[in-house]
């Protein structure tokens, strides 16, 4: 995680530790966090980060697929959830929340969705219980304006930097990485990959010839060496 995202994160883990003393003092603890970036950035981990070190249940909620084509239903449902962040404490991530923006709403669709939209932009500004409420989108800039202005943090994950990319790697292969590596070449050839396809191409390539080859994995010819920096270095998914 980037260090300005990190401080960003623990900065909501205190706000909610000192909640009852915010209170006290007529302050709000930030609880309504947007998280938009590239598929693959790193945006669902905090979530579950902050889960575990605020020892609250995480409860997802896939906005797409909550959106039925009967009218008022989606409504009923989202009311239902937000009843219970209103019960049970907890973390409640909302996925996909571009599925809610209008330009990307066609044909009959267009006013369930903006019903549904008003909804969820009423129940957020609504919310005042314990609940942490965050939302994750691929699509910002599809985003309403007026959705940007009902979250207390907006925090972008962008596409890995060559530093970021280093971190990935090291992190994920450990103590497999040779003192001596061709960073500069890895890092040329992770440019434009996300920080998942960067953990995948690791992985393949830390169990590639001359450790563990799946049975039924035929390697592209480029990740047929058994040098992990090879594999990564080439592996584009
Ligand atoms: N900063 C990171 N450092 C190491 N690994 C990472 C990082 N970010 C993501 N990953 C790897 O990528 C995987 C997917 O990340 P995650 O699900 O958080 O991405 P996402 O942005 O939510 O993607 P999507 O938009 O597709 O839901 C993680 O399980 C992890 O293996
Ligand atoms: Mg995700």
């Amino acid at each position: 995680m980037a260090p300005d995202v990190r401080e960003r994160i623990d900065r909501v883990v205190l706000e909610q530790r000192q909640q009852d003393r915010l209170r006290a003092h007529g302050f709000e603890p930030m609880r309504r966090l947007l998280l938009t970036g590239p598929p693959g950035t790193g945006k669902t981990m905090p979530a579950r980060a902050l889960a575990g070190e605020l020892r609250l249940l995480l409860f997802t909620v896939r906005l797409d697929g909550l959106i039925t084509k009967l009218m008022g239903e989606t409504a009923a449902k989202l009311r239902l959830i937000f009843d219970s962040v209103a019960e049970t404490r907890g973390v409640y991530l909302f996925d996909e929340v571009d599925a809610l923006a209008g330009e990307r709403a066609l044909g009959d669709d267009v006013g369930e969705i903006r019903r549904v939209l008003n909804s969820f932009l009423q129940f957020l500004e609504q919310h005042e219980s314990q609940s942490l409420l965050i939302a994750a989108s691929n699509h910002p800039q599809l985003l309403d304006r007026a959705l940007f202005r009902r979250f207390d943090l907006v925090v972008e994950y962008p596409l890995p930097t060559p530093d970021v990319v280093r971190t990935v790697i090291s992190n994920r292969l450990a103590s497999m990485v040779p003192p001596r590596w061709p960073w500069k070449t890895i890092e040329q050839a992770a440019n434009g990959l996300s920080q998942a396809e960067i953990t995948v191409a690791c992985e393949f390539a830390a169990k590639a010839p001359g450790h563990q080859r799946a049975p039924h994995t035929t390697p592209p010819p480029a990740c047929s060496s058994s040098r992990p920096d090879a594999a990564i270095s080439t592996a584009v998914y």
